[in-house]
């Protein structure tokens, strides 16, 4: 079989290179098409166009397939931690229990952040959006590591990468109790990670915090599958900044900016809305109908990707999850039965099946945290806290193997 793909336009013939990963499609290397034919290709929303190789994480969305360095989502979710998985992403392999440990106690160490930055919580109107606190805390954090904008030892990587996944569940925390007035929390070393972001979220001065593992456990299970997604938009977001040598919390804060949005991060929050404005299960029909509507803007939240076109691995995890959770941590009786019926009409309905739109991590995600108390607001940032990890791990692979700065072209139609 030959390794070239050939181009023919205007009597002329052109070769590219067409290359293979260890998984997944072919890929036709495209990077000479305008030194040899003087033209560029247009893929609007990158649908058809790999911008990177990278060895971190593989999907295959017509077998619903994740995994992380060669290990199943399905796998993963069963028998690791959250933090397994983060040791994974970036160290490159499964931690044994003692690397798991020193690895845990690192992060509780990392986890406090200076005290200036409650100054800059402290100024945000009540009313401002986590996630643009987040945003900005997270750009603000670059102020207190200057040093990280010029790195070169694997090393400096590995602790740029550590600091932020440890203290950002200390900024979420902050972002949420600054917002509502709450006295200030800091990290409760006693703790794990997930059980400390947990308990910095409930905790009071004085209070004694009792945390069920169960909601321990639903959390962790959260985190764990949203860590990492290949290049989707926010990650490719961390990329692109990344290409000009910003500092690597300025691409993070840029790639929150990107995830806030209700058609990536932001649509666990549009579910429990749309959950709400529904109401009751008898109502579904009409919204089915609404969302099948051209004219009408309204979508069905937690429906649809753009990768998984059978099902989504990390929603079938998290639908066991939360069917198992429905009698131990109470979720909403009446949610359930709204959001068991848009998923009874939506697989058998034809305009879903032929565009293969199946819930999406997002359209159980929004159940669980609810019943586990964390307000709607929150829903974005719990998938920051998730993300870091797959976007750092993004980051220190393009970094170890650097990349031309990001410049695409367009096809121009202006005057
Ligand atoms: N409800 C109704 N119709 C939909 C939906 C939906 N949720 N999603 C896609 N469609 C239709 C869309 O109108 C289009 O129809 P047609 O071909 O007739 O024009 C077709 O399906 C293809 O949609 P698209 O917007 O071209 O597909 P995309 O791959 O660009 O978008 C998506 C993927 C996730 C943005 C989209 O499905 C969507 O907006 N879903 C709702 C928001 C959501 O749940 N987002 C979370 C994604 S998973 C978490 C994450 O990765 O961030």
């Amino acid at each position: 079989m030959t390794n070239k793909a050939k181009l023919s336009y205007d009597g002329k013939e052109y070769e590219f290179d067409v290359l293979e990963g260890t998984r997944g499609p072919k890929v036709i290397n495209m990077s000479s098409l305008y030194s040899q034919t003087g033209m560029f290709a247009l893929d609007e929303g990158l649908t058809s166009t790999a911008t990177c190789k990278s060895e971190i994480t593989y999907i295959n969305g017509e077998a619903g397939e994740l995994r992380h360095r060669g290990y199943e989502i399905e796998w993963l979710a069963e028998n690791k931690t959250f933090l397994d998985v983060v040791h994974l992403l970036l160290y490159k392999e499964l931690p044994s229990k003692e690397r798991l440990d020193a690895f845990r106690y690192e992060l509780k160490k990392r986890s406090f952040i200076h005290e200036g930055m409650h100054k800059l919580f402290d100024a945000f109107p009540d009313d401002a959006h986590p996630m643009a606190i987040m945003q900005a805390s997270v750009a603000a954090l670059s102020t207190f590591y200057p040093d990280h904008l010029n790195m070169d030892k694997h090393e400096d990587y590995m602790e740029m990468a550590a600091r932020i996944i440890a203290k950002i569940p200390t900024i979420a925390a902050s972002a949420y109790r600054y917002k509502h007035g709450y006295p200030m929390a800091y990290p409760n070393l006693d703790r794990g990670f997930t059980e400390n972001f947990l308990y910095m979220l409930r905790t009071y001065p004085y209070d004694h915090v009792e945390l069920r593992p169960i909601e321990v456990k639903a959390l962790d299970t959260v985190f764990m599958l949203h860590a990492d997604h290949e290049q989707n938009a926010s990650t490719s977001v961390v990329r692109s900044v990344g290409s000009t040598h910003a500092h690597p919390y300025s691409c993070i804060s840029s790639a929150i900016g990107a995830l806030w949005g209700h058609a990536h991060g932001g649509a666990n929050e549009g579910v429990i809305r749309m959950l709400e404005m529904i109401a009751t299960p008898d109502r579904v029909d009409e919204f089915i109908k609404r969302a099948k509507d051209k004219n009408d803007p309204f979508r069905l939240m937690g429906f649809g990707h753009r990768v998984y076109k059978n099902f989504d691995p990390r929603a079938k995890v998290l639908k066991k999850l939360r069917d198992q959770l429905v009698d131990e941590i109470g979720i909403d009786a009446n949610f359930m039965k709204v959001a068991q019926r848009i998923e009874d009409i939506a697989l058998n309905d034809e305009y879903f099946v032929s565009r293969g739109l199946y819930p999406n991590v997002d359209f159980h995600s929004g159940l669980i945290l609810k019943a586990l108390g964390i307000p709607n607001e929150m829903f974005a940032v719990l998938f920051v806290i998730g993300r870091i990890p797959g976007w750092i791990s993004q980051l220190v692979e393009q970094k170890e193997a650097p990349l031309k700065i990001v410049r695409p072209r367009q096809l121009y139609v202006g005057k």
